[in-house]
Protein backbone atom coordinates (compact mmCIF):
# COMPACT_ATOMS: atom_id res chain seq x y z
CA UNK A 1 0.00 0.00 0.00
CA UNK A 2 1.09 3.94 -0.70
CA UNK A 3 0.78 6.87 0.99
CA UNK A 4 -1.89 9.10 -1.32
CA UNK A 5 -1.08 12.30 -2.71
CA UNK A 6 -2.04 14.93 -0.01
CA UNK A 7 -5.33 16.89 -0.47
CA UNK A 8 -3.06 19.97 -0.52
CA UNK A 9 -1.28 19.26 -3.81
CA UNK A 10 -4.77 17.82 -5.87
CA UNK A 11 -6.28 21.38 -4.36
CA UNK A 12 -3.38 23.42 -5.80
CA UNK A 13 -3.48 21.40 -9.30
CA UNK A 14 -7.60 22.53 -9.23
CA UNK A 15 -6.66 25.92 -8.56
CA UNK A 16 -4.01 26.11 -11.07
CA UNK A 17 -6.43 24.38 -13.54
CA UNK A 18 -9.38 26.47 -12.82
CA UNK A 19 -7.40 29.85 -13.56
CA UNK A 20 -6.46 28.71 -16.87
CA UNK A 21 -9.74 27.83 -17.28
CA UNK A 22 -11.00 31.15 -16.31
CA UNK A 23 -8.60 32.77 -18.19
CA UNK A 24 -8.84 31.24 -21.49
CA UNK A 25 -12.74 32.11 -21.37
CA UNK A 26 -13.01 35.40 -20.02
CA UNK A 27 -9.55 36.20 -20.99
CA UNK A 28 -8.71 38.65 -18.23
CA UNK A 29 -8.20 38.60 -14.46
CA UNK A 30 -12.02 40.24 -14.22
CA UNK A 31 -13.12 36.72 -13.03
CA UNK A 32 -11.63 37.55 -9.84
CA UNK A 33 -14.68 39.53 -9.16
CA UNK A 34 -16.85 36.77 -10.48
CA UNK A 35 -19.07 34.78 -7.93
CA UNK A 36 -19.24 32.02 -10.62
CA UNK A 37 -15.47 31.25 -10.28
CA UNK A 38 -15.16 31.43 -6.38
CA UNK A 39 -18.30 29.37 -6.22
CA UNK A 40 -16.36 26.76 -8.24
CA UNK A 41 -13.24 27.10 -6.81
CA UNK A 42 -15.06 26.21 -3.08
CA UNK A 43 -16.91 23.55 -4.22
CA UNK A 44 -14.16 21.99 -6.23
CA UNK A 45 -11.85 22.52 -2.68
CA UNK A 46 -14.69 21.12 -0.44
CA UNK A 47 -15.13 17.87 -3.32
CA UNK A 48 -11.40 17.23 -3.22
CA UNK A 49 -11.37 17.39 0.80
CA UNK A 50 -14.69 14.71 0.80
CA UNK A 51 -12.74 12.91 -1.66
CA UNK A 52 -9.51 12.73 1.01
CA UNK A 53 -11.70 11.78 3.84
CA UNK A 54 -13.18 8.83 2.06
CA UNK A 55 -9.30 7.90 1.16
CA UNK A 56 -8.80 8.47 4.79
CA UNK A 57 -11.46 5.48 5.51
CA UNK A 58 -10.58 2.99 2.99
CA UNK A 59 -7.07 3.10 4.06
CA UNK A 60 -7.91 2.82 8.07
CA UNK A 61 -9.61 -0.33 6.69
CA UNK A 62 -6.60 -1.35 4.29
CA UNK A 63 -4.34 -0.62 7.33
CA UNK A 64 -5.66 -2.79 9.53
CA UNK A 65 -5.84 -5.33 7.42
CA UNK A 66 -1.96 -5.53 6.86
CA UNK A 67 0.66 -7.59 8.77
CA UNK A 68 2.66 -5.78 11.75
CA UNK A 69 5.56 -5.55 9.54
CA UNK A 70 3.72 -4.08 6.86
CA UNK A 71 2.17 -1.95 9.05
CA UNK A 72 5.29 -0.30 9.94
CA UNK A 73 6.90 0.17 6.72
CA UNK A 74 3.64 2.02 5.36
CA UNK A 75 4.31 4.02 8.73
CA UNK A 76 7.73 4.92 7.75
CA UNK A 77 6.75 5.67 4.09
CA UNK A 78 4.02 7.86 5.02
CA UNK A 79 6.02 9.82 7.35
CA UNK A 80 8.52 11.81 4.73
CA UNK A 81 7.35 15.03 3.51
CA UNK A 82 5.35 14.19 0.59
CA UNK A 83 7.57 16.40 -2.02
CA UNK A 84 10.70 14.32 -1.01
CA UNK A 85 8.97 10.95 -1.87
CA UNK A 86 8.04 13.01 -5.15
CA UNK A 87 11.81 13.74 -6.11
CA UNK A 88 13.18 9.82 -4.87
CA UNK A 89 10.77 8.46 -7.00
CA UNK A 90 11.27 10.99 -10.08
CA UNK A 91 14.95 10.35 -9.93
CA UNK A 92 15.45 6.65 -7.84
CA UNK A 93 17.38 3.62 -9.75
CA UNK A 94 15.76 0.18 -9.54
CA UNK A 95 17.90 -2.43 -7.48
CA UNK A 96 19.09 -5.39 -9.62
CA UNK A 97 16.72 -7.81 -8.45
CA UNK A 98 13.92 -5.35 -9.15
CA UNK A 99 15.06 -4.46 -12.68
CA UNK A 100 15.34 -8.70 -13.15
CA UNK A 101 11.17 -8.56 -12.55
CA UNK A 102 11.04 -5.62 -15.11
CA UNK A 103 13.10 -7.26 -18.00
CA UNK A 104 11.25 -7.43 -20.98
CA UNK A 105 12.17 -10.53 -23.42
CA UNK A 106 13.55 -8.26 -26.25
CA UNK A 107 17.14 -8.34 -25.62
CA UNK A 108 19.27 -7.83 -28.36
CA UNK A 109 23.24 -7.62 -28.85
CA UNK A 110 23.69 -7.44 -24.82
CA UNK A 111 21.06 -4.75 -24.86
CA UNK A 112 18.01 -5.22 -22.34
CA UNK A 113 15.14 -3.36 -22.22
CA UNK A 114 13.20 -2.81 -19.00
CA UNK A 115 9.32 -2.19 -18.38
CA UNK A 116 9.95 1.04 -15.85
CA UNK A 117 7.35 2.63 -14.61
CA UNK A 118 7.11 6.14 -16.01
CA UNK A 119 8.60 8.84 -13.49
CA UNK A 120 5.79 11.15 -11.67
CA UNK A 121 7.41 13.77 -12.80
CA UNK A 122 6.68 12.95 -16.10
CA UNK A 123 2.63 11.70 -15.46
CA UNK A 124 2.29 14.79 -13.78
CA UNK A 125 3.26 16.58 -16.81
CA UNK A 126 1.59 14.57 -18.84
CA UNK A 127 -1.55 14.56 -17.20
CA UNK A 128 -1.60 18.15 -16.43
CA UNK A 129 -0.96 18.77 -20.56
CA UNK A 130 -3.49 16.82 -21.64
CA UNK A 131 -5.94 18.89 -19.00
CA UNK A 132 -4.58 22.29 -20.36
CA UNK A 133 -4.82 20.83 -24.12
CA UNK A 134 -8.54 19.95 -23.43
CA UNK A 135 -8.96 23.39 -21.94
CA UNK A 136 -7.46 24.92 -25.07
CA UNK A 137 -9.11 22.91 -27.31
CA UNK A 138 -12.91 23.66 -25.88
CA UNK A 139 -12.03 27.89 -25.52
CA UNK A 140 -10.68 27.48 -29.35
CA UNK A 141 -13.01 26.59 -31.05
CA UNK A 142 -16.05 28.15 -28.71
CA UNK A 143 -14.63 31.40 -27.58
CA UNK A 144 -12.44 34.12 -29.14
CA UNK A 145 -9.20 32.93 -27.14
CA UNK A 146 -6.46 32.75 -29.21
CA UNK A 147 -8.16 33.75 -32.58
CA UNK A 148 -5.82 35.45 -34.31
CA UNK A 149 -7.78 37.45 -36.51
CA UNK A 150 -10.14 38.89 -33.63
CA UNK A 151 -6.97 39.49 -32.04
CA UNK A 152 -5.87 41.31 -34.92
CA UNK A 153 -8.72 43.88 -34.69
CA UNK A 154 -8.93 44.11 -31.33
CA UNK A 155 -5.05 45.39 -31.50
CA UNK A 156 -5.83 47.28 -34.52
CA UNK A 157 -8.40 49.22 -32.79
CA UNK A 158 -6.51 49.95 -30.26
CA UNK A 159 -3.88 51.79 -32.09
CA UNK A 160 -6.24 53.23 -33.69
CA UNK A 161 -7.53 54.92 -30.88
CA UNK A 162 -4.09 55.34 -29.62
CA UNK A 163 -3.43 57.34 -32.61
CA UNK A 164 -6.33 59.24 -31.97
CA UNK A 165 -5.64 60.14 -28.79
CA UNK A 166 -2.17 61.19 -29.97
CA UNK A 167 -3.63 63.45 -32.48
CA UNK A 168 -5.65 65.19 -30.11
CA UNK A 169 -2.80 65.86 -27.67
CA UNK A 170 0.30 66.24 -29.40
CA UNK A 171 1.40 70.09 -30.30
CA UNK A 172 -0.02 71.15 -33.86
CA UNK A 173 1.36 74.09 -35.77
CA UNK A 174 -0.47 77.02 -36.24
CA UNK A 175 0.44 80.19 -38.05
CA UNK A 176 2.70 81.91 -35.47
CA UNK A 177 4.21 78.94 -35.18
CA UNK A 178 5.02 77.08 -38.41
CA UNK A 179 7.94 77.14 -39.98
CA UNK A 180 9.41 76.08 -43.32
CA UNK A 181 11.25 72.40 -43.16
CA UNK A 182 13.05 70.77 -45.78
CA UNK A 183 12.04 67.25 -43.99
CA UNK A 184 8.52 68.33 -44.89
CA UNK A 185 8.71 68.57 -48.72
CA UNK A 186 8.17 65.05 -49.32
CA UNK A 187 5.41 64.50 -47.02
CA UNK A 188 3.75 67.77 -47.77
CA UNK A 189 3.88 66.53 -51.55
CA UNK A 190 1.70 63.74 -49.95
CA UNK A 191 -0.67 65.52 -49.03
CA UNK A 192 -1.17 68.07 -51.94
CA UNK A 193 -1.69 64.69 -53.97
CA UNK A 194 -4.44 63.50 -51.78
CA UNK A 195 -6.21 66.87 -51.28
CA UNK A 196 -5.05 69.82 -53.72
CA UNK A 197 -4.06 67.92 -57.19
CA UNK A 198 -7.40 67.53 -58.87
CA UNK A 199 -8.04 71.69 -58.45
CA UNK A 200 -4.47 72.91 -58.52
CA UNK A 201 -2.61 70.14 -61.24
CA UNK A 202 0.14 68.42 -61.38
CA UNK A 203 3.41 70.36 -59.43
CA UNK A 204 0.48 72.62 -58.51
CA UNK A 205 0.64 74.21 -62.68
CA UNK A 206 -2.69 75.46 -61.93
CA UNK A 207 -6.15 74.77 -63.16
CA UNK A 208 -9.27 75.39 -61.64
CA UNK A 209 -6.94 77.00 -58.80
CA UNK A 210 -4.23 79.16 -59.87
CA UNK A 211 -0.44 78.23 -60.68
CA UNK A 212 1.45 78.07 -57.33
CA UNK A 213 4.75 78.08 -59.09
CA UNK A 214 4.96 81.97 -60.18
CA UNK A 215 5.06 85.08 -58.48
CA UNK A 216 1.63 86.31 -59.33
CA UNK A 217 -0.68 86.06 -56.13
CA UNK A 218 -4.48 86.81 -56.05
CA UNK A 219 -3.86 86.43 -52.17
CA UNK A 220 -1.42 88.39 -50.17
CA UNK A 221 -2.37 87.85 -46.41
CA UNK A 222 0.84 87.73 -45.00
CA UNK A 223 4.28 88.30 -45.37
CA UNK A 224 6.07 85.35 -46.41
CA UNK A 225 5.14 82.73 -49.26
CA UNK A 226 5.03 80.20 -46.67
CA UNK A 227 3.13 81.62 -44.27
CA UNK A 228 0.70 82.95 -47.09
CA UNK A 229 0.02 79.05 -48.16
CA UNK A 230 -0.25 78.40 -44.21
CA UNK A 231 -3.16 81.19 -43.85
CA UNK A 232 -5.00 79.86 -47.10
CA UNK A 233 -4.86 76.19 -46.38
CA UNK A 234 -6.17 76.95 -43.16
CA UNK A 235 -8.91 79.82 -43.57
CA UNK A 236 -9.53 79.46 -47.52
CA UNK A 237 -10.37 81.97 -49.76
CA UNK A 238 -12.46 84.77 -48.82
CA UNK A 239 -13.38 85.35 -52.56
CA UNK A 240 -13.96 81.86 -54.09
CA UNK A 241 -15.43 79.30 -51.98
CA UNK A 242 -13.96 76.66 -54.18
CA UNK A 243 -10.61 76.97 -51.84
CA UNK A 244 -11.91 75.73 -48.97
CA UNK A 245 -10.29 76.39 -45.59
CA UNK A 246 -8.59 73.18 -45.21
CA UNK A 247 -7.75 73.72 -41.39
CA UNK A 248 -11.27 75.43 -40.41
CA UNK A 249 -12.85 72.76 -41.35
CA UNK A 250 -11.28 69.87 -39.97
CA UNK A 251 -10.13 68.01 -42.71
CA UNK A 252 -6.28 68.69 -42.26
CA UNK A 253 -4.19 69.39 -38.79
CA UNK A 254 -1.81 72.20 -38.37
CA UNK A 255 1.27 69.87 -38.81
CA UNK A 256 -0.81 68.60 -42.14
CA UNK A 257 -0.59 72.48 -43.11
CA UNK A 258 2.93 72.88 -42.19
CA UNK A 259 3.84 70.22 -44.32
CA UNK A 260 1.82 70.89 -47.41
CA UNK A 261 2.86 74.77 -47.24
CA UNK A 262 6.77 73.56 -47.08
CA UNK A 263 6.18 71.48 -50.45
CA UNK A 264 4.22 75.16 -52.29
CA UNK A 265 7.33 76.90 -50.76
CA UNK A 266 9.77 74.59 -52.23
CA UNK A 267 8.34 74.45 -55.88
CA UNK A 268 7.33 78.37 -55.40
CA UNK A 269 10.83 79.53 -54.51
CA UNK A 270 13.43 77.11 -54.85
CA UNK A 271 12.16 75.63 -58.16
CA UNK A 272 11.83 77.58 -61.74
CA UNK A 273 8.19 78.67 -62.35
CA UNK A 274 6.06 76.39 -64.42
CA UNK A 275 5.57 79.01 -67.46
CA UNK A 276 2.17 78.87 -69.74
CA UNK A 277 4.46 77.88 -72.16
CA UNK A 278 5.45 74.86 -70.86
CA UNK A 279 1.57 73.63 -69.80
CA UNK A 280 1.70 75.81 -66.89
CA UNK A 281 -2.47 77.77 -65.71
CA UNK A 282 -2.13 81.87 -67.01
CA UNK A 283 -0.31 83.98 -64.06
CA UNK A 284 -2.90 85.34 -61.76
CA UNK A 285 -3.25 88.83 -59.22
CA UNK A 286 -0.56 91.20 -58.64
CA UNK A 287 3.40 90.24 -58.34
CA UNK A 288 4.05 89.85 -54.82
CA UNK A 289 7.34 91.11 -52.98
CA UNK A 290 7.73 88.68 -50.19
CA UNK A 291 10.06 88.97 -47.72
CA UNK A 292 12.76 85.92 -47.04
C1 LIG B 1 -11.81 72.49 -55.17
C2 LIG B 1 -10.65 73.08 -55.80
C3 LIG B 1 -9.46 73.39 -54.92
C4 LIG B 1 -8.79 72.58 -54.09
C5 LIG B 1 -9.10 71.10 -53.78
C6 LIG B 1 -7.72 73.33 -53.52
N1 LIG B 1 -7.72 74.59 -54.00
FE1 LIG B 1 -6.40 76.02 -53.54
N2 LIG B 1 -7.43 77.31 -54.66
C7 LIG B 1 -8.54 77.02 -55.45
C8 LIG B 1 -9.03 78.22 -56.06
C9 LIG B 1 -10.18 78.30 -56.99
C10 LIG B 1 -8.18 79.25 -55.64
C11 LIG B 1 -8.26 80.71 -55.98
C12 LIG B 1 -8.94 81.41 -54.83
C13 LIG B 1 -9.20 82.89 -55.09
O1 LIG B 1 -9.51 83.22 -56.22
O2 LIG B 1 -9.09 83.62 -54.11
C14 LIG B 1 -7.21 78.65 -54.78
C15 LIG B 1 -6.20 79.33 -54.14
C16 LIG B 1 -5.17 78.76 -53.44
C17 LIG B 1 -4.04 79.49 -52.91
C18 LIG B 1 -3.80 80.97 -53.03
C19 LIG B 1 -3.34 81.26 -54.41
C20 LIG B 1 -3.40 82.73 -54.71
O3 LIG B 1 -2.90 83.10 -55.76
O4 LIG B 1 -3.96 83.45 -53.90
C21 LIG B 1 -3.23 78.57 -52.29
C22 LIG B 1 -1.89 78.83 -51.62
C23 LIG B 1 -3.89 77.30 -52.44
N3 LIG B 1 -5.05 77.46 -53.13
C24 LIG B 1 -3.38 76.14 -51.93
C25 LIG B 1 -4.11 74.98 -51.91
C26 LIG B 1 -3.66 73.79 -51.22
C27 LIG B 1 -2.33 73.64 -50.50
C28 LIG B 1 -4.63 72.87 -51.37
C29 LIG B 1 -4.68 71.50 -50.79
C30 LIG B 1 -4.57 71.41 -49.37
C31 LIG B 1 -5.68 73.47 -52.20
N4 LIG B 1 -5.33 74.73 -52.47
C32 LIG B 1 -6.82 72.81 -52.61
C33 LIG B 1 -9.11 75.78 -55.59
C34 LIG B 1 -8.77 74.66 -54.86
Amino acid sequence: MKPRTPVFVNILTIIVLLLVLFYMFVQDFSFFKSPYFWGTLVISSVLALIHDSLGDLIENLKFKALSEEEKTAYLAEKRKPYLKTLFQSAVKKQSQTEEKDLLIDHGFDGIMELDNQLPKWWLGLFYLGTAYCIIYLISYFFTDFADPIKEYDKEYANQVAQIDQYMKTVPQATLETAKFKEDNIEEGKAIFQTNCVSCHMDGARGGVGPNLTDDHWINIKEKTVFKNVFWMVQNGSPNNPAMVGFGKNGILTGNDIEKVAAYIYHINQQQPPITPAQGGAEPKGTVAQWEK
